[in-house]
């Protein structure tokens, strides 16, 4: 999403103490905190980049309860109750963030639209039909099967249309939200990184400039866990997604949100603009750190929309990000496994992180506040979902795979033929070097094994940045962490 303006906030200079501190300020913190301050309760953000600075900051913002699982894979996963919760709790994301934008009076394009669901040319759209039945028992009755999307340049075929979805522009929300919950006492630290979390009375939140939080509840919002060393790493991937966003003619497409169900699937949206419309398209995904071919995911994106959309004038944006796929189909939210009490994370939300992160602030708020919530055990990240097993072999044989790479991976180059601004991982023996060439010619080097659980990183040429294949950490040009689940940076 194009930059709005955020407010800024100081780093945390000395020892605080807090009802609650939330680690990450995106929209599944600073929802959360914000929840809570409205409870009354004394909150405590931190965050190690600016405010917003996650994937929030790269969402495309489709708001949306037709989730990436498919409701007939939720119902074989979960039952249908637990496919009937799913519907109900980001159905009432949607609502929550109608609220909060009605009674914080905020100005964030938000508006009500319809989603349409369609198969890609060519394809049977007997998945339709099934998940149209499926959508029904989850009590999403008012989803219909119509002939095509209403989109004109191209025809869709049959799709199932959800209606009510919606779309808002996520930082103009954030803004406001951040200054709400200012209000309510809320305080922020940025560009402050949190380097362990201990559970436990009270709990203790310690910062790379050694000051520390103590509260009596912990909740990690940051995107991955960085608390949690393996298990929840076991049970979620990191992918990679891409986006464009090309100017079309004002209402020359008609405002929805558009999916296809293809593997990976293209996401589709409309955001207006002060002249003219932006369309937002994205796709193209793949596991982090396991393919380094951006340039040709970014056109492959081009000619998909421009052979169906042949409106559009220029694409001026481009854009990725990071989401975390749960092996189950589900986010995790809830008390963070073999842990105390008093931890809880928020992960695993799909592309589907705008109505997760919201409804996460709903569930941990009422955890912390001892309220009831139906959608707890659903969510709870140390469930065990039998019907996945498959998919849980599947994901962590491809980290075993990895690790094999720790051996084999790496070429015996030498450095002095890296190109300015590229970098790559360099055998040395045994050892493996991540090495990079600044635009001013100067080397830069550091271990190429991931400080979380020592895979071999990748370079990826797009970002500059070192990406790793097991759980998806990520690392600046410069050996700085960006991505959890590792907490440290890159040795030298
Ligand atoms: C390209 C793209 C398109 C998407 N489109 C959609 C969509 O249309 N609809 C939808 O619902 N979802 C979408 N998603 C998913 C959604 O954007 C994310 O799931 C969601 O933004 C995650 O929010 P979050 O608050 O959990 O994490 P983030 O926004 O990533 O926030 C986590 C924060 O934690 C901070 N942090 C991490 N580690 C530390 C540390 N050690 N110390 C201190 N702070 C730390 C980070 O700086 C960051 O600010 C999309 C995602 C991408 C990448
Ligand atoms: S992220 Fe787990 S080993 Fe790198």
């Amino acid at each position: 999403m194009a930059s709005s303006t955020l407010p800024l906030f100081p780093k945390l200079l000395q020892n605080e103490t807090a009802d609650v501190c939330v680690v990450g300020s995106g929209i599944a913190g600073l929802t959360t905190a914000y929840l809570l301050a409205r409870d009354g309760y004394s909150v405590i953000v931190l965050d190690d980049g600016p405010l917003v600075s996650g994937e929030t900051e790269r969402t495309t913002a489709h708001l949306t309860h037709a989730l990436d699982s498919r409701f007939f894979e939720l119902e074989r996963l979960h039952g249908e109750k637990g496919a009937r919760i799913a519907a109900e709790s980001h159905s009432a994301a949607i609502e929550k963030i109608e609220e909060i934008v009605k009674r914080e009076n905020i100005g964030c394009d938000y508006q009500r639209l319809d989603g349409y669901l369609f198969c890609p040319p060519g394809e049977s759209t007997q998945i339709l039909e099934r998940e149209m039945a499926a959508a029904h028992r989850a009590g999403l009755d008012a989803v219909e099967m119509v002939s095509r999307a209403p989109v004109g340049s191209f025809d869709t075929g049959p799709a199932l249309r959800f209606p009510r979805q919606a779309q808002f522009h996520p930082l103009k929300y954030l803004a406001a939200l951040t200054i709400a919950f200012q209000r309510q006492g809320g305080r922020i630290f940025t560009n402050t990184h949190v380097t362990g979390v201990e559970g436990g009375e009270p709990a203790r939140v310690e910062t790379k400039g050694g000051y520390v939080v103590n509260a009596k509840a912990l909740v990690m919002a940051t995107n991955t866990p960085v608390n949690d060393r393996l298990i929840i790493h076991t049970k979620q991937a990191a992918y990679r997604t891409y986006v464009i966003g090309a100017t079309v003619p004002a209402g020359s497409v008609p405002k929805g949100l558009y999916w296809d169900t293809a593997d990976p699937y293209h996401y589709v949206r409309v955001q207006p603009l002060d002249r003219g419309d932006v369309l937002i398209i994205g796709g193209e995904d793949h596991k982090t750190g396991q393919a380094n071919d951006a340039d040709a995911r970014y056109l492959r994106l081009e000619q998909w929309a421009r052979a169906r959309f042949p409106m559009i004038e220029a694409i001026p944006h481009r854009w990725s990000g990071q989401v975390m796929e749960p092996v189950d189909g589900l986010a995790f939210i809830g008390r963070n496994p073999m842990d105390q009490e008093n931890v809880y994370l928020i992960t695993g939300h799909s592309g589907n992180g705008m109505t997760y992160g919201t409804l996460a602030g709903m569930l941990i708020s009422d955890l912390i506040a001892g309220r009831e919530n139906r959608w707890a055990a659903l969510y709870d990240p140390t469930r065990k979902t039998l019907g996945a097993a498959k998919e849980f072999a599947a994901q962590n044989l491809n980290v075993a795979a990895r690790y094999l790479e720790n051996v084999t991976g790496g070429i015996p180059q030498d450095p002095s033929t890296l190109l300015p601004g590229t970098g790559a991982v360099i055998r040395r023996g045994l050892k493996k070097a991540a090495v990079y060439r600044d635009d001013a010619g100067e080397l830069h080097e550091f271990s190429a094994v991931c400080p979380h659980l020592s895979c071999l990183l990748s370079w990826n040429a797009a970002e500059k940045s070192w990406d790793c294949p097991c759980h998806g950490s990520r690392f600046d040009r410069h050996g700085h962490v960006l991505n959890g689940p590792a907490i440290s940076d890159l040795e030298d």
